[in-house]
């Protein structure tokens, strides 16, 4: 699929297998999805541009890359994105947050906005949107609509789970943005729940079901 990035790393498609498991605690699940969400971090910040600084070693002084540009910026989808954002500052302690609220409604499946808090001056800097499940997509549209409405142009999408319907629906209104997944799974069911899934993963983390 064009623009998506599926993360085959071992240690990612162990860790999501782990997940899945109906039979994971609360406390277990949250620590793998912190787990993997640093490893996420890795992939999708592969090709950050460099530029190269003057240091001075205890030996001698060197010309040596550092990251480019202004601070990036995570963009969780409140509740469940939140669950990757500690792992994701753990590699890049400097960025900032937009916390985007955006809960499905169970009947229609819509995104319903309830918050959003960015820096100021997002619109200049790269926005990694964060959030476990792309399942029909509405939320991460809705997400990517919020950015694009204060400016970004630099976006980039992050999730665990994808459903083949989610992808194709966000590429039909945000084609630029790419995806980073750890899996594509088979399809949606009735309630829109991707399958085989691993069922709600703001549940799952937070353990309120
Ligand atoms: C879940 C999930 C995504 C959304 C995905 O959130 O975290 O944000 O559903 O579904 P979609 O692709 O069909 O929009 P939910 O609305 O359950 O809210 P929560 O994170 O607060 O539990
Ligand atoms: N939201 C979830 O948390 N899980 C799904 O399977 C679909 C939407």
């Amino acid at each position: 699929m064009p623009n998506v990035h599926v993360i085959s790393h071992p240690l990612v498609q162990h860790k999501l297998t782990l997940l899945r498991q109906v039979e994971r605690s609360t406390q277990g699940f949250r620590r793998l999805v912190n787990e993997i969400s640093m490893l996420l971090a890795y992939e999708v910040t592969r090709d950050l541009a460099l530029e190269m600084t003057e240091i001075e070693t205890p030996l001698t002084r060197m010309a040596s890359p550092i990251l480019a540009g202004k601070k990036l910026v995570f963009a969780p989808i409140l509740r469940a994105g939140v669950g990757f954002l500690d792992g994701m500052l753990e590699l890049v302690p400097a960025a900032r947050v937009a916390h985007i609220g955006l809960y499905r409604d169970p009947a229609t499946l819509q995104a319903v906005e309830y918050y959003f808090k960015a820096p100021p001056d997002v619109a200049e800097r790269l926005v990694i949107v964060l959030d476990p499940m792309l399942a029909t997509a509405n939320s991460a549209v809705a997400a990517v609509d919020l950015l694009k409405a204060r400016g970004c142009r630099a976006i980039r999408m992050v999730c665990l789970l994808a459903a083949p319907e989610g992808i194709a629906h966000f590429h039909t209104r945000h084609p630029e943005v790419p995806i980073w997944t750890a899996a594509i799974d088979s399809h949606l069911d009735a309630h829109g729940y991707i399958v085989p899934g691993l069922g709600d993963a703001g549940d799952r983390i937070f353990g309120t079901r």
